[in-house]
């Protein structure tokens, strides 16, 4: 059993134990009943931030800029937005804008907002994330958007002209789209000095984004009777949810899945009724402590016990399961991944068991591979993850990592996802955005010069950018291979086929995942693939969903996602419409699969690789930087190792696998890009 301890305890103490102990958060009521029968109206007051409302109000008012930081559970997210619409920011046709880092999190957050001010989600209260669209031009007045979504707003309307306020809210996550929209926002201030910003966060560097949205010392000291003030205001709302009492393990534990498992047994044995959180770092890791839970409550007699993934890919269906109510006497565990972090309140949960670890993309301009990479959250993670249990009555927090590590070991803040990514979609969206000198932009943190450089570079030899620096394939194609790939696929007269692919490739995975069913999943496969690779299998599978009237028995019998089809399905008719609008001409190559291959060397020839001679376990080398890489066992082409391929994208374990593969013939390399590898100075290309 894994032990935890107290800090401000004598002696390390097990789960059980209830006195003592140092409270995380103080509290303003140590109750824990009653709070879900008081009405709307009480539970909003309630709310720390509700003693702060006329200083916030008074705030945004003076202030171009204004940084709120408050506790996880102060009612920032749900509150702010609806104190904006009472003062009248929402009056004149003007709407009010939050945006969250992660999809589900607009969801729920926007859900709740319509419920307390009881108006039918997607009228008054509305939400849009990618695909998703539940927003009423003449009725929505306040509107939750990834920030990602927001970005893709300011390519028809550069100034955001219909806002009134913007609240950039979870600031601290840093994540790419933030860190993008933030520079961007600064630069609309200035052309309109009536927008107000609004950062929010629980933990946030409030005076490094106070200086960087300073502009009064831009403009001289003269302008101090002008409104709104160009300096930034800060405010600090006290008081927080409820008590969330903080375990840290004795010693640090070798395995951390274990580890989960055991404490959520003894949380189910010692500890009182409430629902358990769970913070894992994958899909993977995910799979298997559910294995080992589930087998074990068999053997254990614990049919209390419902246990329940959450991670980014996961159907509707499973996600709503997670936010059902938990039937009387039963006790609900959800295993997620981080984007249960931030936002998300799960009514039922008490209990969080926080393992310490992430999976965070980073990204080496000098190998230009992007790796997925367990790594240590930071303190403000870890402040969040234990914010998950104080959300609606008092909490507990297991730390599956010691004290020491946790005041030593941990750095305060993740480092931004700006800096550790390849920056090729964001110098795109930048430049469809009309922000021309890239180097010169005007980022909260800037990222590496190396990563920016590499980035141009790609894009030059991809011809996305012309000499002059200029976008030559408009905007609507996220990934510039992809896009490469249909723009080729014109001349292949492939385009129907290379926008199937465009699709599948855009979601995660199509096959239906599940533990113990592999081998059916092979089959099912097998029934699918082709020599070629996994493309051309993509094809036949959309083929087979289509004829069988996107019949989700069909998706059963074969192993694969349902909602993930419906998805591509949605996704393909959207990229027909664009590719349309670019004037390209919808032709199928009807089964001449050749050209087909020749269309995704055009898009993907920097991904390609060839098998190491003499290899016998599938070694390849990637021609632009001689990295060793291996198929996955998720692709049609394991174990088969054509000798020259190119890849979609990489991830990597405990060795790099490429997923997502495709032979080719590697004449149609220097067909597809001369300049590319004669430039590169790469070895000849041996048949
Ligand atoms: O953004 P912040 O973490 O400050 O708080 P919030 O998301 O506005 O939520 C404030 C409080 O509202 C939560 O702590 C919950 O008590 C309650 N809430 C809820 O009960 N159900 C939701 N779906 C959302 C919020
Ligand atoms: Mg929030």
């Amino acid at each position: 059993m894994t032990r935890f301890w107290k800090p401000g305890t004598e002696n390390p103490r097990l789960l059980d134990d209830e006195e003592g102990g140092v409270i995380f958060y103080n509290t303003s009521s140590s109750s824990s009943s009653g709070y879900g029968h008081m009405n709307m109206d009480k539970q909003r007051q309630r709310l720390p931030v509700y003693k702060y409302r006329t200083a916030i109000l008074y705030l945004v008012e003076k202030h171009a800029t204004t940084i709120i930081v408050g506790e996880t559970g102060s009612g920032k997210t749900t509150q702010i937005p609806q104190y904006l619409k009472e003062a009248g920011w929402a009056e004149g046709g003007r709407v009010i804008a939050c945006t969250q880092p992660r999809r589900l999190a607009v969801q729920t957050v926007a859900s709740r907002v319509a419920e307390e001010m009881s108006v039918k989600l997607g009228e008054e209260v509305g939400y849009t994330i990618r695909f998703e669209d539940l927003t009423n031009n003449d009725l929505t007045r306040i509107k939750f958007h990834t920030d990602g979504v927001l970005l893709r707003e300011m390519m028809d309307d550069p100034l955001l002209s219909k806002y009134s306020v913007i609240m950039v809210d979870e600031a601290h996550e840093r994540s790419l789209s933030t860190d993008i929209l933030l520079g961007l926002l600064k630069k609309i201030q200035r052309r309109r000095p009536e927008l107000r910003l609004i950062i929010a966060s629980a933990t946030i560097e409030a005076k490094s984004m106070a200086s960087f949205f300073n502009a009064r010392k831009r403009q001289g000291q003269d302008d101090e009777q002008i409104e709104p003030n160009k300096e930034p205001a800060i405010i600090s709302v006290e008081g927080r949810g409820f008590n969330v009492q903080i375990y840290y393990v004795e010693e640090p534990v070798p395995d951390y899945l274990r580890a989960v498992v055991s404490t959520v047994l003894s949380i189910d044995d010692l500890e009182p009724m409430g629902d358990v959180l769970v913070f894992l770092t994958g899909q993977d890791d995910i799979d298997a402590a559910i294995q080992m839970l589930t087998e074990d409550s068999q053997s254990n007699r614990k049919k209390g016990l419902i246990v329940l993934p959450l991670y980014s890919g996961l159907p509707r269906a499973d996600q709503d399961l997670v936010f059902s109510p938990t039937p009387r006497g039963r006790r609900k565990v959800v295993i997620s991944t981080n984007i249960a972090e931030t936002s998300l309140t799960l009514e039922g949960v008490v209990y969080v068991v926080d393992c310490g670890f992430t999976k965070q993309r980073i990204y080496n301009p000098m190998t230009d591979i992007e790796n997925l990479v367990v790594t240590s959250i930071s303190k403000a993670s870890a402040r969040q993850r234990a914010g998950r249990a104080g959300r609606t009555r008092p909490g507990k927090c297991y730390r599956l990592y010691t004290e020491e590590y946790f005041i030593n070991e941990m750095s305060a803040y993740g480092i931004p996802e700006m800096q550790r990514s390849n920056l090729v979609p964001c110098v795109i969206q930048l430049k469809a955005l009309g922000v021309d000198n890239i180097l010169g932009f005007d980022w909260p943190s800037s990222p590496s010069p190396e990563a920016l450089i590499r980035a141009l570079e790609v894009l030059y030899s991809l011809g996305v950018l012309d000499d002059d620096a200029k976008l030559t394939s408009p905007a609507g194609f996220q990934d510039p291979m992809i896009s490469k790939m249909i723009l080729a696929s014109n001349d292949f007269g492939c385009s129907e086929e290379a926008i199937t692919i465009a699709a599948v490739l855009s979601i995660q995975s199509i096959w239906f995942s599940s533990k113990g069913v592999q081998k059916e999943m092979d089959e099912a496969k097998l029934r699918f693939a082709v020599s070629e690779g996994d493309h051309v299998t993509f094809l036949n599978v959309y083929k087979g969903f289509i004829e069988s009237g996107k019949s989700s028995n069909w998706c059963h019998k074969n192993f694969l996602n349902y909602q993930a089809m419906r998805k591509v399905h949605e996704i393909r008719l959207q990229l027909r419409r664009i590719v349309q609008r670019l004037g390209i001409t919808l032709k199928s190559c009807e089964g001449d699969m050749k050209v087909v291959r020749k269309a995704v060397t055009a898009g993907f020839f920097a991904n390609a690789c060839r098998l190491e001679a003499f290899s016998h376990n599938g070694l390849y080398k990637t021609i632009r930087s001689s990295q060793e890489v291996y198929i996955h066992p998720s692709s049609v082409l394991f174990r088969v190792n054509p000798k020259w391929i190119v890849f979609h994208s990489i991830v990597s374990t405990d060795r790099q696998y490429m997923r997502n593969v495709i032979s080719i013939d590697p004449s149609w390399l220097t067909e597809a890009a001369p300049h590319f590898y004669q430039h590169k100075q790469l070895n000849p290309i041996p048949h």
